[in-house]
């Protein structure tokens, strides 16, 4: 029996049934899933038994996978493999997190609209959260469709953003929370990186905004004149006709297409519930400027 999919909004979010993901996929199913994940951008499969290898066995058949950005952190001790970023709210012993520890500070970054990893050159192709235990009430997840928030632009806007470069680092969105006490060591390890503000994407031929709270400045314009025209474009395209919100379900894997839409989560009790997310990462291909053939003018 092939996969089912079941649209959940028109062109953005589709639940996906009748296939087991912990066990090897039929190549023609994969085929199906990834044409799905062509037209949606976001694929919900319910109800998914998954053991860490075999999630990051699913992932592997969109790409090589990230190794987490907590390797970076100096104080960082790890509660999952590397291949997995931890969305959780727990230290390495699986409790709650301490109200003013820095890896709170750190994923408070998560509220914030972005997209996996803009602030890595090789930013991320699709992320694959699993849910292994969720909070009662709030902890949602939204995302917003950045193609159809493209599509939705006045024609001069588009042209206007044409060949648009802007520098992404993770020190942006955490600055907008107030957080800045990196080392130089930290600051070095993730360097600021270029992304376009446009891009293309390969297997729907369609265009998307490419953004992010990791974004700072646009090259070739005054800083603020940049930071405001990227205020203004998240405003645009997180409007309510543009989002999907998730409310999970234990054991659902989420995956999304980095690449064209941006996500947040929403708020829960952190210091009551325990909320057990595990992310993989799919790797870009290469740097957005790279994919698009522009080159990053002068600062
Ligand atoms: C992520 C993320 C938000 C959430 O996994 O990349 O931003 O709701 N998650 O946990
Ligand atoms: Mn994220």
């Amino acid at each position: 029996m092939s996969i089912t999919i079941c649209p959940v909004t028109p062109n953005f979010a589709a639940e996906i049934g009748d296939v087991d993901l912990s066990r090897p996929i039929a190549p023609s199913d994969v085929a199906a899933i990834k044409d799905a994940f062509a037209k949606y951008a976001v694929l919900i499969f319910p109800d998914q038994h998954l053991s860490q290898d075999q999630h990051l066995d699913f992932a592997r058949h969109f790409g090589p996978l990230e190794t987490t950005i907590a390797l970076f952190r100096k104080d960082a001790k790890l509660r999952v493999p590397k291949e997995f970023a931890d969305v959780s709210n727990l230290d390495p012993e699986n409790e709650v997190w301490g109200k003013d520890s820095r890896q709170r500070l750190f994923q408070l970054g998560n509220r914030l609209w972005h997209t996996d990893s803009s602030f890595k050159r090789l930013p991320a192709r699709a992320s694959l959260l699993y849910a292994r235990s969720i909070p009662p009430v709030g902890g949602h997840t939204e995302f917003a469709d950045e193609r159809a928030a493209y599509d939705a632009l006045p024609e001069d806007m588009k042209r206007r953003l044409e060949s648009l470069v802007a520098e992404h680092s993770i020190f942006n969105s955490r600055a907008r929370l107030g957080f800045a006490s990196f080392s130089d060591e930290e600051r070095q390890g993730l360097p600021p990186v270029p992304q376009v503000v446009v891009r293309t994407i390969a297997e729907s031929g369609r265009k998307s905004l490419y953004l992010a709270s990791h974004a700072g400045r646009i090259f070739g314009m005054p800083e603020a004149d940049g930071r405001t025209l990227i205020d203004q474009l998240v405003a645009h395209a997180t409007q309510r006709q543009f989002i999907y919100t998730h409310r999970w379900r234990v054991r659902d894997l989420v995956i999304w297409d980095d690449r064209c839409t941006m996500h947040r989560g929403t708020a829960f009790d952190d210091l009551r519930w325990k909320r057990d997310m595990q992310r993989a990462t799919v790797c870009d291909v290469a740097n957005t400027c790279e994919q698009e053939g522009i080159a990053v003018a002068a600062a």
